[in-house]
């Protein structure tokens, strides 16, 4: 019995969460798979009403109780500073120290590209953003608010063991999927302290791996080269901050936020918290037409990362020929409602 947390959340969350675990019960099933999904309602309505986002003990059940946790979006114009999305999403990445958050960017279909001439082959590749430090990890404060004089402080945290297990992280990855290279990305030439220390990791850990080939972009270069040659890339490693800004881009030359799908990982202690890379897009929610296929890829990545990967490939597969068929909600350039392209897609799987 296979055990899934599901936590919808917010805004088109609820949509496209729904379209997901439509999908991943028909493929589980064509698998003979025994799936079974607990949902929970953590979000913004349950924060409003009682004030908590993470309940005391959850963590510790999703942990132990479940073999995946799969959530949808958070963010709710009502919470303006994002508390419960800091309890809830942050809460789990940090609690259960899951560094690695994996990033896929693959073109399933040429026509989703909006770089010109572009073949599937040149978009294939994975972002490795680390997950639990940096910018993120809400250590600064404010000093004389609201005065004239007013300033902020926003750590940026990088520790020697944080940095160190991404990157190796990275080159295992790349050893073992058979990927060439890994880039690490940095601001280094700025950032003389924080990514300094990236800088020096990256080069005690590349010569343990001289069978993949490895270099350094500053983030900048990055971007632009991202745009410029994706084909050139296998494995990117970077920091949590410049991950999140770059997987979005990522994300549109793969068709856009409705496409990119996303894991968060610790290899060592089991459960992953699998997410799409969108978030509650509130001025769509309720409306039917947010597009599921990056919810159902996410679902995909969590099959592959439960060792199910007959069932991985089916989804993608699936998820491919839907695309093809013009099957797809009107960012694609279908006329598909949320619901209809699950439907769809569920009818081309296939055991
Ligand atoms: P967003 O990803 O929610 O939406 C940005 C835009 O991308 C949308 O307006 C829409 O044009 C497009 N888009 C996103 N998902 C789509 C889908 N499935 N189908 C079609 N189009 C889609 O980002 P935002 O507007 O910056 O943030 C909205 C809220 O979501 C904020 O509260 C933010 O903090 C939160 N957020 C949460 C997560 C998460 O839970 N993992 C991720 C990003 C943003
Ligand atoms: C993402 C999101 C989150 C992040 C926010 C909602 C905290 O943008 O998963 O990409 O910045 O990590
Ligand atoms: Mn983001």
């Amino acid at each position: 019995m296979t055990r899934i947390a599901v936590i919808p959340g917010d805004g088109i969350g609820n949509e496209v969460t729904e379209a997901a675990m439509h999908v991943t019960e028909v493929a589980a099933a064509a698998f003979g798979i025994d799936v079974e999904c607990q949902w929970f309602d953590y979000g913004a309505d349950t924060y409003l009403k009682t004030g908590v986002g993470l309940p005391d003990g959850a963590l510790e059940s999703l942990r132990d109780d479940f073999d995946a946790i799969y959530l949808g979006a958070l963010g709710d114009p009502r919470i303006a500073d994002m508390a419960h999305g800091k309890e809830i999403l942050l809460g789990l990445r940090f609690g259960l120290d899951l560094f690695v958050n994996h990033r896929p960017v693959k073109l399933l279909d040429e026509s989703l590209c909006p770089l010109k001439d572009r073949t599937v082959e040149d978009l294939d590749f994975v972002v490795l953003r680390e997950n639990t430090e940096g910018a993120y990890v809400g250590v600064g404060g404010i000093f004389k608010l609201g005065t004239p004089d007013e300033v902020a402080l926003q750590e940026d945290v990088n520790t020697r063991k944080g940095v160190e297990r991404i990157i190796r992280y990275a080159f295992e990855y790349a050893r073992s999927h058979r990927r060439k290279s890994v880039v690490m990305s940095d601001k280094s030439n700025v950032l003389r302290y924080g990514h300094d220390l990236w800088q020096r990791v990256f080069e005690e850990v590349r010569v343990e791996y001289k069978d993949i080939e490895s270099w350094h972009l500053f983030v900048d270069a990055l971007a632009m080269q991202i745009v410029k040659n994706p084909a050139q890339f296998d494995v990117i490693v970077t920091c949590n901050m410049f991950g999140d800004i770059v997987t979005d881009l990522c994300a549109v030359l793969q068709g856009g936020l409705g496409v990119a799908s996303s894991a968060n990982l610790n290899p060592q202690t089991g459960v992953g918290l699998f997410e799409p890379v969108h978030g509650s897009a509130p001025k769509y929610s309720g409306q039917g037409v947010a597009n599921p296929l990056a919810a159902i890829l996410t679902s995909q990545l969590m099959f592959e990362f439960l060792q199910y990967h007959e069932v991985g490939a089916a989804i993608e597969n699936a998820v491919r020929r839907s695309i093809v068929e013009g099957q797809v909600t009107r960012d694609l350039g279908g006329n598909l409602k949320t619901e209809e392209v699950a439907v769809a897609v569920a009818e081309r799987i296939s055991g």
